[in-house]
């Protein structure tokens, strides 16, 4: 006789059965997510959807090794996410530079006022806003009318989420006495009562109970289905924009009261303050009004006010020189210190882990957080100084917890008067716990790492979640747990990058077929390996990235790509700059961003034989996309190398080679037979003297003002 699983009560079922209904409801979910994407009717309704989906859960809580590699309950809050088309941003989304002080702060100010040249008592105007605790969103007028909506996404690229923003109140339809184009920035958000009471009906439905207004926001508007988001109660602040036909004021303050007669939510606590003193007292006011807002905040933003200086001030690669966020102070709380593991990253870093007893911080349940290195449990820092007083860190201990917006938590301290008797000090292994090759800690380094390299397991397959995660190959169907589950599979390994790109191939020659094994169809099988050869076409700032060379993230990869273009010239650059020396060596150290421990990194990643092999086995697997140069059509010094020498008198130095950096010019620090244009001020000395000989070009700081186009 059969029994019909699907009947049994959870905690009912045998093993077996228990297997065979985490199958049967993976593919009912499935079904019913595609069915609800593509939107042609429905199969279940969302009751049904959602206690098939409960159901699963149970079962995986009861049987935790048999949940499986595409688990449903890992497709987080419903259908949503994969369905949204992709919108490139006119101008980029940036994020913000963080101060936590008021040192910070001040920094802040005197950055500024020395970039723009401007003396102690010149007057430097800012206006000071709430950051608001959401996600951005950047909505399009033309001619009035709103014609997308589209989140941060990477900066460059966001969500087009259109259909759920005009469900947004907040969000005006048309506009009336708006420029042409007009590109409006701000914060979605919900409001704490209004996320109480979303996560109240979410537990009495069975719905996903969201851990904070942010995620609960971020949830609700990116939702396949607008309709689900018009029920969310979803709100918006202006506080920014992005591409305009024409300015909206001359100063940043003016610009928010237009948006606010345009239609717009504005935050009423923006105030325009003349100095640092004047911000710290507007942040103390919005700090003291933080709980009764009503909404969460986890800061107060600092912008210049002047809109002039804003553009004369400019951006680095990811964030404004203008502006700034100051952050309010982390929270924290006790706990327990139950364990310290070590983990094993992709650049063979031992990182010990604290696991907690679970302790709620603001609004937050954590049970890791990081310990940093083993200075920090020992009680002191990389110069050997103490902190926390010198106490250490022990299993066992009572310690405190706190945690900053989204960064990870970190243990801040530890309570003598709590210490179990007998608790010993923490021996860090000197040995990697992944391979046992020895962990050694080089001079000057803090960190402790493993000498495995490519044959210790953990920094390899580190390095390919790394590869496949958003911001670097980012495919569809191959996130970290199947990395890992392909990394130990016997018939179809992914050991290195490569290897993603052969398995189509290798899966063919096979027997034992993907499509065959548990928890894969055809379907699914076919999926990812088309999921995979979409990403052959790959961008170099994204390749170079996914490579995860320490000490290269994502923004330093995008300034490596831009100044080589190719990836050809790329290998030849490192092939060349091999030794650490020479020209090659010389212009990659140039490039603005680029210091030298990272240049060694990369160098070295690039000279070492076998990993330079796998990095050519990957790139033969690859159509890499160049990147262009920054937009410099039509500019007269796109692509000149410049030098300054002697005193600037209308910008300062580095306003000058920024401004160059932006019209695609490089700019070097000593004259050569290279240098194509040097341009002096008063007081140059030997460079002139040396640009005469060499026969270089050489204008003075109006000359290259009106070259430029901007004299006067
Ligand atoms: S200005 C070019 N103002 O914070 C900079 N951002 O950490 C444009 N945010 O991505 C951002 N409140 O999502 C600005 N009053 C405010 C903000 C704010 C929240 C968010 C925004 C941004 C992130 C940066």
């Amino acid at each position: 006789m059969t029994i019909d699983s699907s009947k049994i009560a959870p905690d009912a079922l045998t093993k077996a059965q228990a297997e065979a209904e985490l199958s049967r409801l993976s593919e009912l979910l499935q079904k019913a997510n595609a069915a609800y994407h593509t939107k042609d009717a429905p199969e279940i309704s969302d009751a049904d959807y959602d206690a098939l989906k409960r159901r699963n859960l149970e079962i995986e809580a009861l049987f935790p090794d048999l949940k499986r590699a595409d688990s449903p309950s890992d497709q987080v809050g419903g259908p949503l996410a994969e369905g949204f088309s992709k919108i490139t941003h006119d101008v980029r989304m940036l994020s913000l530079g963080n101060a936590f002080d008021a040192e910070d702060v001040t920094e802040f100010d005197t950055r500024i006022r020395k970039y723009l040249g401007l003396d102690e008592a010149d007057p430097l105007a800012y206006t000071a806003e709430p950051k608001i605790d959401g996600l951005s969103l950047s909505l399009r007028y033309e001619q009035g009318r709103l014609i997308y909506a589209a989140t941060r996404g990477d900066g460059q690229v966001g969500e087009n989420v259109t259909a759920n923003a005009r469900m947004i109140d907040d969000i005006p339809q048309v506009l009336d006495g708006a420029p042409d184009i007009l590109e409006v920035r701000g914060e979605v958000y919900m409001s704490d009562a209004d996320f109480q009471a979303l996560n109240a009906t979410q537990e009495t439905q069975g719905g996903k109970v969201f851990a904070n207004p942010r995620n609960a926001a971020a949830g609700s508007l990116r939702q396949i289905d607008p309709e689900i988001t018009r029920q969310r109660p979803l709100k918006f602040f202006a506080y920014a924009w992005g591409a305009l036909s024409e300015r909206l004021a001359d100063t940043q303050f003016a610009a928010i009261e237009r948006l606010k007669t345009l239609g717009f939510k504005t935050n009423d606590l923006t105030k325009r303050c003349d100095g640092p003193d004047e911000l710290l007292a507007h942040y103390a006011e919005i700090e003291q009004q933080r709980a009764t807002l009503g909404y969460d905040i986890d800061g107060v933003v600092y912008k210049v006010d002047d809109l002039d200086l804003q553009a004369r001030l400019g951006f680095r690669s990811t964030t404004p020189r203008w502006a700034v966020a100051h952050k309010f102070a982390a929270e924290l709380a006790w706990t327990r210190l139950e364990a310290i593991e070590i983990q094993v990253g992709r650049t063979g870093a031992l990182s010990p882990v604290a696991r907690l007893q679970p302790v709620t911080v603001g609004g937050v349940v954590v049970s890791n957080a990081t310990l940093h290195n083993e200075d920090y449990i020992a009680g002191r820092d990389a110069k050997g100084n103490p902190i926390r007083d010198g106490k250490d860190i022990r299993e066992g201990d009572w310690v405190q917890v706190y945690r900053a917006g989204d960064v990870i938590p970190k243990v801040a301290d530890v309570d003598l008067s709590k210490r179990p008797k007998g608790a010993e000090l923490y021996a860090f292994p000197h040995v990697c716990p992944e391979c046992n090759s020895a962990a050694l800690r080089e001079e000057g380094d803090a960190v402790r790492r493993c000498t495995g390299g490519l044959i210790c397991p953990a920094q390899a397959v580190e390095k390919l979640k790394h590869f496949v995660s958003r911001g670097a190959f980012d495919i569809e169907g191959l996130g970290a747990k199947q990395v890992e589950m392909f990394y130990h599979d016997d018939q179809l390994p992914i050991k290195e990058p490569a290897d993603i790109f052969t398995l189509r191939a290798r899966d063919a020659e096979n027997l034992s077929k993907l499509q065959n094994r548990d928890g894969w169809g055809e379907k699914s099988a076919t999926n990812l390996f088309d999921a995979i050869d979409e990403r052959r076409n790959i961008p170099l700032n994204k390749l170079l990235f996914a490579l995860g060379i320490r000490h290269v993230g994502e923004s330093a990869a995008s300034l490596i790509a831009t100044h080589y273009g190719s990836w050809s010239a790329v290998t030849e650059a490192m092939d060349q700059a091999s030794d650490l020396a020479g020209e090659a060596w010389e212009d990659l150290i140039g490039i603005d961003g680029v210091g030298t421990v990272m240049a060694t990194s990369l160098v070295l990643a690039f000279a070492q034989d076998k990993e330079r092999a796998s990095i050519d086995r990957l790139a033969a697997e690859l159509t890499i996309q160049d990147v262009a140069k920054p937009d410099s059509s039509g500019s007269p010094v796109a692509g000149k190398t410049i030098v300054f020498t002697g005193t600037l008198e209308k910008m300062t130095r580095a306003e000058a080679k920024a401004r160059a950096e932006g019209l695609g010019a490089k700019v070097s620090g000593s004259v050569s037979a290279k240098t194509d244009l040097l341009v002096a001020g008063p007081g140059a000395g030997s460079k002139a003297k040396k640009a005469a000989d060499l026969g270089v070009e050489t204008i003075d700081e109006d000359a290259w003002l009106s070259l430029i186009g901007d004299a006067g």
